[in-house]
C-alpha cells in the first residue's frame, strides 16, 4: 500500500491520516445465474482485488480517483446522487446513495482507488469497488452497518444506479471470504457454509479470454427477465417462489405451459440443473472427489453454453483447449458469460504446460490472445494496516 499512499500524497498534497481498505474480487467456481433465482453458488474470493485509500476532510467535497482511469471527480453532495455517464465513479456515487438512503450524509473525502482486477471479465471488479466503497464508508464515517447490511447496499447499488439486475453473490462472496474456503451460499436464504477448498495438488486458474464483455450493455437483464418469465408459467400451477426451488420432473411436466416459450423453458432448465449440479459439486468438493468437481464444471459449462446462451465461441474454445491438457479435471465460463473468463481445476504438474498449450491452441482457433492467473481463494474486504 506504500507506493499507493505516495500516490495519495501527490493526488491530494499528502497522506496525512489516511487509512487503507481493501476488497477482493471473486471467482464463482459453480452455480451460475442461479442467484438471482434463489438458488446455490460456490464461489471464492480471490487474491486479487481493489484497494482504497481514503481520509475525511472538513471540505463540502467528494474526490474520487483511481490509478486505473483518467477522470477524476471532485464533487458536491448534491451533485453526487446523479449518475456521470458510464465513467467508473458510478460505482462509488451508487454506494454513496446507499448511506444517503440511509440517513448517512456522506461528504469531506478524498478517495483513491487502485485495482488489479481485470475489468469486465467476469471476476467481480464492480463488487469489488462497491464493496471495498461501502467498508471504507462505514468505516471512517462510523456508521456501525454490519457486514451482511453491506453486502446489501452494494447490490443495490449496482441495481439502483447502474441499472443491472444482478443477484447477491458477488458482493456476499468478496465481503464474506474466508482464506482456503468456498462459500456455498444458498440466495434464498443467505445461509453459508465456508466449505475447506482442498485441492489436493490442483490449483485454480483463470484463463482471460479477453473478449470483454459490458454487462449493462449485455443480455444480463435479458436472463433475468426470461427467468421471470419462466417462473411466472410455472407459478401458474405451482406455488413456487424461486426457479431454483423446481426439479427436474415438475420442470418436465409442464412443458405443455411453456408451449411456444422454448428459450423461457431452456433458461429454466439450466437454473434446475445447475442447482442439482452445485449440490453435487458441494458433496464432492467435501469428499475430496476432485475429478466428480471437474465433471460438474464441465456440465455446468455445456448448460449454460446450450440452455442459457451466455457462452460464446470464444470460451467454449478456452473451455475445450483447456480440457485437452491431460491433468486437468474440469473448466467452465465463469461469472455472467458474454465473454471474460473461465476457471479450470488444473494439477500443478500440469500448470506450465496447462498455459503454453492453452495459449496456443485458443490463439490458433479465435486470433484472440489469452493470459492466465492461477489464484487462491483469499480473505473477504476490510481495512488494511498502512
Ligand atoms: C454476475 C452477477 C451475479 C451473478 C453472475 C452469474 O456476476 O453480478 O449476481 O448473477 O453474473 O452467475
Amino acid at each position: 500500500m506504500h507506493d499507493l499512499q505516495d500516490e495519495f500524497g501527490h493526488r491530494y498534497q499528502d497522506a496525512r491520516g489516511v487509512r487503507a481498505f481493501h476488497a477482493p474480487g471473486r471467482v464463482n467456481l459453480i452455480g451460475e445465474h442461479t442467484d438471482y433465482n434463489g438458488g446455490l453458488v460456490l464461489p471464492c474470493a480471490i487474491d486479487r482485488g481493489t484497494q482504497l485509500l481514503v481520509r475525511r476532510t472538513a471540505a463540502r467535497s467528494i474526490k474520487l480517483a483511481s490509478l486505473n482511469f483518467d477522470l477524476i471527480a471532485i464533487l458536491s453532495p448534491d451533485e453526487a446522487g446523479t449518475a456521470v455517464g458510464d465513467h467508473w465513479i458510478n460505482y462509488p456515487l451508487g454506494v454513496i446513495a446507499q448511506f444517503a438512503k440511509r440517513g448517512v450524509t456522506v461528504t469531506g473525502i478524498e478517495c483513491l482507488y487502485r485495482g488489479d482486477i481485470p475489468n469486465g471479465a467476469g471476476l467481480s471488479s464492480s463488487a469489488s469497488v462497491n464493496i471495498v466503497t461501502a467498508v471504507a464508508l462505514n468505516a471512517v464515517f462510523e456508521c456501525g452497518f454490519s457486514q451482511l447490511e453491506l453486502v446489501h447496499m452494494a447490490q443495490a447499488a449496482e441495481n439502483e444506479f447502474i441499472g443491472l439486475a444482478c443477484g447477491v453473490m458477488d458482493p456476499y462472496a468478496i465481503a464474506m471470504g474466508q482464506r482456503g474456503h468456498a462459500m456455498a451460499l444458498d440466495c434464498s436464504t443467505l445461509e453459508c457454509d465456508q466449505v475447506p477448498l482442498d485441492l489436493d495438488g490442483h490449483t485454480l486458474v483463470i484463463s482471460n479470454s479477453n473478449q470483454r464483455r459490458e454487462l449493462n450493455d449485455s443480455g444480463y437483464n435479458t436472463r433475468h427477465r426470461e427467468c421471470v418469465t419462466a417462473l411466472e408459467i410455472v407459478q401458474q400451477s405451482h406455488g413456487i417462489e424461486a426457479l431454483a426451488a423446481l426439479d427436474m420432473a415438475t420442470l418436465a411436466s409442464q412443458a405443455s405451459a411453456f408451449a411456444g416459450q422454448d428459450t423461457a423453458f431452456r433458461r429454466a432448465r439450466h437454473v434446475v440443473t445447475e442447482q442439482a449440479r452445485v449440490l453435487g459439486a458441494c458433496e464432492a468438493l467435501r469428499a475430496g472427489d476432485l475429478a466428480q468437481f471437474g465433471q460438474h464444471m464441465c456440465a455446468s459449462h455445456a448448460s449454460l453454453a446450450q440452455d442459457f446462451d451466455v457462452s460464446t465461441p470464444a470460451l467454449d474454445a478456452l473451455v475445450a483447449a483447456a480440457m485437452a491438457v491431460p491433468g486437468v479435471v474440469g473448466s467452465r465460463m465463469t461469472g455472467a458469460g458474454f465473454g471474460g473468463c473461465t476457471v479450470s481445476l488444473v494439477a500443478d504438474t500440469a500448470l506450465a504446460a496447462f498455459e503454453s498449450e492453452v495459449s496456443a491452441r485458443y490463439h490458433r482457433e479465435t486470433g484472440l490472445t489469452a493470459d492466465f492467473h492461477p489464484v487462491v481463494a483469499s480473505d473477504g474486504a476490510g481495512e488494511r494496516p498502512l
